[in-house]
């Protein structure tokens, strides 16, 4: 593929983490623009990547000139965050990324990725694909379907805009969160000899490894696939799709055996009988591509974090936490409207 130079938003969060590294060694440029608050030292120094510590909902359109695809990853990234800052979360996860996805059209721009989440779906029976009714049952989850709703209505021939819908994300990434199930329940294996099961354990979710997200987006950078451009896409793995139960149980039995630590499992709160599988189908058409690991392959790699970090990294990974310890989030009036464009580069980072 041709080098590109891709601007990305959120770059310094979990996803970005693994993305950019990948974006680097297949030789593209990247722009990586984040409030940074989980640091800026997460992303490696490299000739070819411009770091940027700016809020995405003050952006000005000067920094998309020149550039050809954008990733819009910038987010408050999950249900207890989108509850508890509401108003921030339909800033930055809907009003923002409609704006970026503006403002990148103006600017030239080709092509558009939006990290959208199969949370849209709520909870549903059966096996979802992308026709199926969505059913958003929490801030967080509406915001990223008006996001999709506003992203997707901008594509034409000129400006190609893709939504992905990821799976729950799980595994290692150089911004760790513990926020996600797999994750989380290794934290609690390993920390407490515990991990809590809510609802039943008998629903089904599910689950992608964070580095085959990465791989997603980078196919879909690939201009040999028009057929993606104004699409909604599942991004994830058919067998994948797992009931919380058995997936506690895997890492149980993997703190057991090979971490010899007795580990037990909880039930709690009342029987969840909302559960869902969705379908990769258009995916694995569309990309002629499936993500390559399972979350029990993943395990090993958490464990060794979670065994390496110290206490006060670990404080990082729990992202609501971490927003409210340190009183990062607040709302933004410039996220309404687009700003005024400034022709000024004070904001350029050195590579
Ligand atoms: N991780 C998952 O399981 C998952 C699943 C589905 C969808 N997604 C979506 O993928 C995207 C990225 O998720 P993630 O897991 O990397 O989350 P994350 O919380 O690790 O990263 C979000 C990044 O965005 C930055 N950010 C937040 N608000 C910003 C703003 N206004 N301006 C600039 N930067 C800002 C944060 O500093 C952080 O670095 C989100 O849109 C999320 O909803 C994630």
């Amino acid at each position: 593929m041709e080098q590109q130079c891709i601007l990305i938003t959120g770059a310094g969060g979990y996803i970005g983490t693994s993305l950019v590294p990948a974006l680097l060694l297949s030789g593209h440029r990247v722009i990586a623009v984040d409030t940074f608050w989980f640091g800026r030292e997460l992303l490696a120094k490299h000739p070819n990547l411009t770091c940027i510590q700016q809020d995405s909902r003050q952006m000005p359109e000067n920094l998309l000139r020149g550039v050809d695809s954008v990733i819009d990853l910038a987010a408050l990234s999950n249900d207890p965050c989108g509850e508890t800052f509401s108003d921030a979360t339909w800033e930055i996860n809907h009003l923002s990324r409609a704006r970026t996805a503006r403002l990148a059209k103006q600017a030239g721009v080709r092509r558009y990725l939006l990290a959208s989440s199969c949370s849209v779906y709520g909870f549903n029976t059966g096996t979802l694909d992308e026709t199926s009714p969505t059913k958003p049952l929490t801030t967080y989850a509406s915001a990223n379907l008006a996001a999709e709703r506003d992203t997707i209505s901008l594509n034409d021939n000129n400006f190609s805009v893709t939504a992905l819908r990821l799976a729950t994300l799980f595994g290692f990434s150089t911004r760790m969160r513990l926020d996600l199930v797999v994750n989380s329940m290794c934290y609690s294996a390993w920390r407490h000899g515990e991990i809590t099961v809510n609802g039943g354990g008998t629903q089904v979710r599910p689950l992608l490894y964070v580095a085959d997200a990465a791989q997603a987006f980078m196919r879909l950078l690939n201009p040999d696939i028009p057929e993606t451009a104004g699409q909604i896409i599942n991004i994830g793995r058919a067998d994948q799709n797992l009931q919380i139960n058995s997936v506690a149980e895997t890492i149980a039995q993997f703190y057991r055996t090979a971490k010899n630590r007795p580990v037990s499992i909880r039930h709690d709160g009342p029987q969840d009988v909302r559960s869902y599988r969705v379908s990769f189908e258009k995916m694995n058409r569309l990309l002629r591509w499936e993500p390559a690991t399972s979350f029990d392959e993943s395990l090993p790699d958490i464990a060794r974090f979670l065994i390496h970090s110290r206490r006060e990294e670990l404080l990082k990974c729990h992202t609501l936490d971490w927003y409210r310890a340190n009183n990062l989030i607040s709302t933004c009036s410039e996220a309404r409207e687009p700003t005024p464009l400034h022709e000024s580069n004070e904001n350029f980072g050195s590579p």
